[in-house]
């Protein structure tokens, strides 16, 4: 069982289910349940329902204060309270940032007439989220010189932007900000009045000085199953805020559910979107519920205008949304149970622009080692090293690449992290050194929770750097190993602890000795705590500085993996550099720098599989683009040709990995048998074959914070249909569209085209689709068979492959690129290719290159930008085919690279153009040229299209004849005959210039 529930839960649940309550619904709080998130939707519904209502909160405009020069605001809210002359102040500070963002933090002024009951628990609002989200503390503005500021009476408007002008209107009474972007407002902050701000007060106070709008529910105590488990010692504090999203109908992000890519209306169900990390093991789909990550970050799109809200807050939060207007906005209310109030509100032109500004708050994904987009088997668990090793070599046995072989926590001696079981495992080096001698890689397992008695629990208890109970004690909880007790990675003392049990050196007994190819899998690190309400530590623990859980549960698995990253960092700089690779289930805003994350345990189950592409693009949107979901499904026994289609959907995940639990079957891809194991052996060669591509958008995507996989809105923002789409992606920038199949029997696939220009059929990235092209915006439908993945290549894409098969990514290094040009309906095409040494951090200094391609009238180039030294260690590598797709029968092609010109032989494969081996290096420009016959005049037809907004288009359109690459006879004898001559001529300078 993946989860131990108690006899007093199982008796209850008994009770519970009587009254009709899912399993599920019964573990896990919802709106009604919880103290803070009820007290909130209350105020909100009191409010709605009182046209009369008269906001509490106002500034005080003899408290404004601003400096020009750094473009701060601040001064002070004050809050009315019923029955007391006294008003609570909450001291704020508005702050423009760069790329017009604007942050906005509200505090509680400390009143010194309060007696908190325990002096064991840090009495102000927790604040240091941003200290562990973002990536540096330093937030700066740099268009100081358009900006103006002017003080009325009932307002304070600020004029600020570059290029488009922006501006916010502060409203004194009640508090408000109003954002435009040019002329439109786009951001309301409480338009709503549903800014509450629950202030400390004495447990005597209890329901006194509550307004009409208040309910005291659960402000003291917590009878959620049990009160004894949260004594809430500070009371209520918890925050909530409304914004209003001006002509946004679609909403995404603040993953992680397991539910639709564009946000649903929240307001008539007991759960809004809840983020609280937890073990939600056996989750349901289409569900608002909490599961293992959060990232508090919501956007917004629509045609020309883009919004982000980053709500900087690490409890426990709700998110309500409101689609009900009739003026196309989306209303949002975020509710936390504590914290300061911190939001940072970014509006830019286009989706992209937003992720850049997010990016540049909480950092861009670190750029993987190569192997890492390779294919990770995985299953709990690989038994012994006998075992691991002869999975190994099976791979090689039926020829299908894998990278990544994984140990989950059977391999420690009793679920002990730092020891190996030494009867199963009892030379891990040979076993790592057999791995690496393929290329490949093995990743373990760590958690957060350790056994109790032995030495890594009884240090971390000795050295005071655990997670404490609310009398300051270590916290004990039940785990994997049975009672455990879990490591405080908020603690700075605790890395150095850390950093000793990942060292590469001889006194760590455990992974001292081991070869550079071990990676860490950080997982349970919500934390899981068996016997935890909600399957987690209880909200009354205490962290370093003496904070609550409470404040910093979100965020706390996030402090874990970067333990375990900083570790790693320090490991590989005695190695050679290489980037660490850690797994993390539980995920916060700023996890995307050090670690990739994986959707947790979901089922072998076909509403899993289709669930994954909306949770994964909703991931990217909210810049935690490395992600997976467990292939073939973690509880279950897939059946085969589930199996197969979560293969041929799994290459597309940013991370591939398989997992299965331990009593499921073996499902490696070769005991399906054929077709099935053809079938999966062919889509994870395609991966592999497509891995530049992966690497170059990780690449894009590390320095701009782009998902990897993008949605279709990313292509075509002006095009409104194209924002539903939610089961389609394409790959990066590549101009590769995919449509995974995720239904059972499938035979036939819609396909929706976001816009006017030619697609053509790349099914299952097989050239001999390409003579169907097809054009929108609108739907296309197309038979399938069970071997097919559906995808189409977009006009004006060039793609560089790598086609060889090789036991893993790393034999590849020095393999031939094979290049894909598909003209657009102008006759062009372009492409780009990022290429490091794929495993270090050289790249940092430079030691990188990056290639272009393009394809204009009647030519084919290549060049390369970088670093010298760089691009001659790629002297070895050549482009060994191009493929024009939808161009045929050209006789000549001649080709200069270096100063050298000679002639290439073409052939036409199923009306596609293919210049075989062409000897081209990548590392220097070169120029194929074809004269007398232009690409551009290829006459891609379009058929006539509907108008723009036409749902659907009635049928497909097939074009199979629309492109020919006709040459007149008189040309082609003409040309080849000068072929010839030329031919000759370079024949002679070609072996003399080239190898
Ligand atoms: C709680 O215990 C830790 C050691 O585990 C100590 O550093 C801290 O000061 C203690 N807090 C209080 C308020 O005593
Ligand atoms: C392609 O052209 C040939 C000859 O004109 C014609 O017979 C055939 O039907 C066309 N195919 C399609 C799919 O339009």
């Amino acid at each position: 069982m993946k989860f131990l529930v108690s006899i007093v839960f199982l008796v209850s649940f008994f009770l519970q289910l009587e009254k009709g309550l899912g399993y599920k619904e019964y573990l896990f709080k919802n709106c009604e349940t919880s103290g803070f998130c009820h007290r909130n939707r209350h105020f909100a519904n009191g409010i709605k329902e009182n046209p009369n209502y008269k906001s509490r909160y106002a500034i005080d405009p003899q408290s404004i204060h601003f400096e020009s020069e750094d473009f701060i605001v601040s001064g002070n809210i004050l809050k009315e309270v019923a029955g007391i002359d006294e008003d609570i102040v909450l001291p704020f500070e508005l702050s423009l940032l760069d790329k017009n963002n604007i942050r906005i933090k509200v505090d509680e002024e400390q009143r010194k007439n309060i007696k908190l009951s325990n002096k064991l628990v840090n009495v102000n609002r927790y604040n240091e989220t941003p200290n562990w989200s973002f990536r540096s503390s330093n937030l700066s503005y740099e268009s100081k010189s358009g900006t103006k500021y002017s003080q009325h009476k009932n307002k304070l408007v600020i004029d600020y932007g570059t290029k488009v002008q922006y501006r916010a209107e502060v409203l004194y009474n009640p508090f408000k900000v109003v954002i435009y972007r040019g002329e439109e407002v786009q951001v309301i902050l409480n338009d709503r009045n549903f800014l509450n701000y629950e202030h400390w007060r004495p447990k005597s106070a209890n329901a006194a000085h509550l307004s009409n709008e208040e309910t005291d529910f659960n402000m003291f105590h917590d009878d959620f199953h049990d009160a004894r488990y949260d004594r809430i010692p500070l009371g209520p504090e918890s925050i909530g805020l409304d914004f209003t999203l001006k002509g946004f109908r679609h909403v995404y992000g603040i993953p992680e559910h397991a539910d639709d890519f564009n946000l649903k209306d929240t307001t008539d169900s007991d759960l809004p979107y809840r983020l609280f990390n937890v073990d939600i093991f056996e989750y349901e789909t289409n569900s608002k519920m909490p599961m293992y990550g959060s990232i508090p970050f919501l956007m917004g799109s629509k045609p020309g205008v883009s919004v982000g809200l980053f709500w900087i807050n690490s409890a426990d939060t709700y998110v309500d949304i409101d689609k009900s207007s009739s003026d196309k906005d989306t209303k949002t209310h975020w509710i936390s149970e504590n914290g300061i109030l911190d939001v940072m509100i970014m509006i830019a032109e286009n989706p992209w622009e937003i992720n850049e500004s997010y990016g540049a708050i909480t950092g861009y994904v670190q750029l993987p080692q190569l192997f890492a987009l390779g294919y990770h088997q995985c299953r709990w668990n690989y038994n012994d090293e006998k075992d691991v090793l002869e999975i190994n070599s099976l791979f090689d046995k039926h020829q299908i690449p894998y990278d990544v072989i994984w140990l989950d926590v059977e391999y420690a001696d009793a679920k002990k992290y730092f020891t190996w079981q030494s009867e199963k495992f009892p030379d891990p080096e040979r076993m790592l050194a057999e791995l690496d001698h393929t290329g490949r890689n093995l990743v373990i397992i760590i958690d957060p929770h350790l056994k109790t008695d032995y030495h890594i629990s009884d240090h971390v208890e000795k050295e005071g750097i655990s997670i404490n109970d609310p009398s300051n004690n270590t916290f004990h909880g039940q785990c994997w190993p049975g009672e455990s007790v879990w490591i405080d990675t908020m603690n700075p003392n605790s890395q150095s602890f850390w950093d000793r049990q990942h060292e590469y050196s001889t006194e760590n007994e455990f992974m001292g000795k081991l070869s550079t190819n071990i990676h860490i899998w950080n997982d349970m690190n919500e934390p899981s705590v068996f016997d935890g309400i909600e399957t987690t530590s209880p909200r009354d623990n205490i962290h370093y500085g003496n904070w609550e859980h409470r404040s910093v549960h979100n965020v706390f698995g996030l402090t874990f993996h970067e333990a375990t990253y900083n570790s790693m960092i320090k490991r590989l700089s005695t190695t050679g550099r290489q980037r660490p690779f850690i797994l993390t289930r539980s995920y916060f805003a700023g996890s995307q720098r050090t670690a990739a994350m994986w959707s947790g345990d979901n089922m072998s189950k076909w509403e899993y599989l289709k669930i994954s592409i909306p949770m994964l693009l909703t991931s990217g949107v909210a810049g935690m683009p490395f992600g997976g979901a467990d292939v073939g499904g973690f509880f279950g026994d897939p059946a085969k040709d589930l199996l197969t289609r979560w293969y041929q959907t799994g290459i597309w995940y940013p991370f591939f990995r398989a997992h299965a639990h331990i009593d499921s079957r073996r499902r490696e891809p070769w005991i399906a048998g054929d077709p099935y194991t053809s079938i999966m052996r062919d889509a994870i060669r395609l991966r592999y074959s497509l891995l530049p591509i992966f690497y170059t958008s990780f690449y894009e995507s590390s320095i701009s914070g782009y998902p990897v996989l993008k949605p279709l809105f990313y292509e075509t923002p002006d095009n409104l249909e194209s924002y539903d789409i939610e089961d389609q992606f394409f790959l990066g920038d590549s101009g590769l569209l995919v449509k995974p199949i995720t239904e059972e029997d499938a035979n036939n696939v819609d396909i929706y085209l976001p816009d006017d220009e030619v697609y053509y059929d790349y099914t299952s990235g097989n050239i001999s689709n390409t003579v169907q092209k097809f054009t929108g915006p609108g739907f296309i439908s197309k038979p399938i068979e069970l071997s097919d993945i559906p995808i189409l290549l977009k006009g004006g894409s060039i793609i560089a492959k790598k086609d060889r098969y090789r036991r893993s990514s790393k034999l590849m290094a020095h393999d031939p690129y094979t290049l894909t040009v598909a003209l657009n309906n102008s006759g062009k095409a372009s492409g780009s290719l990022y290429i490091d040494d794929g495993e270090t951090f050289n790249y940092e200094q430079g030691e990188y290159a990056n290639v272009y391609f393009t394809a204009t009238n009647n030519s084919i180039k290549g060049k390369i930008i970088g670093h010298d030294g760089f691009i001659k260690s790629l002297d070895d590598i050549f482009i060994e085919k191009i493929v024009v797709l939808s161009v045929k029968e050209l006789s000549s092609i001649r080709i200069q690279q270096s100063g050298s010109q000679w002639e290439s032989n073409s052939r036409s494969l199923d009306g596609n153009l293919i210049i075989e081996n062409p000897k081209l290096k990548l590392s220097s420009e070169w120029t194929i040229k074809i004269d007398d016959t232009k690409f551009t005049e290829s006459n891609i037809k379009t058929p006539s299209k509907n108008s723009k907004e036409s749902s659907k288009l009635e049928s497909s359109k097939l074009d199979r004849n629309s492109t020919s690459f006709s040459l007149s006879s008189t040309t082609i004898i003409f040309t080849t005959i000068i072929a010839l001559v030329i031919g000759i001529i370079f024949y002679k300078l070609r072996s003399g210039a080239r190898v």
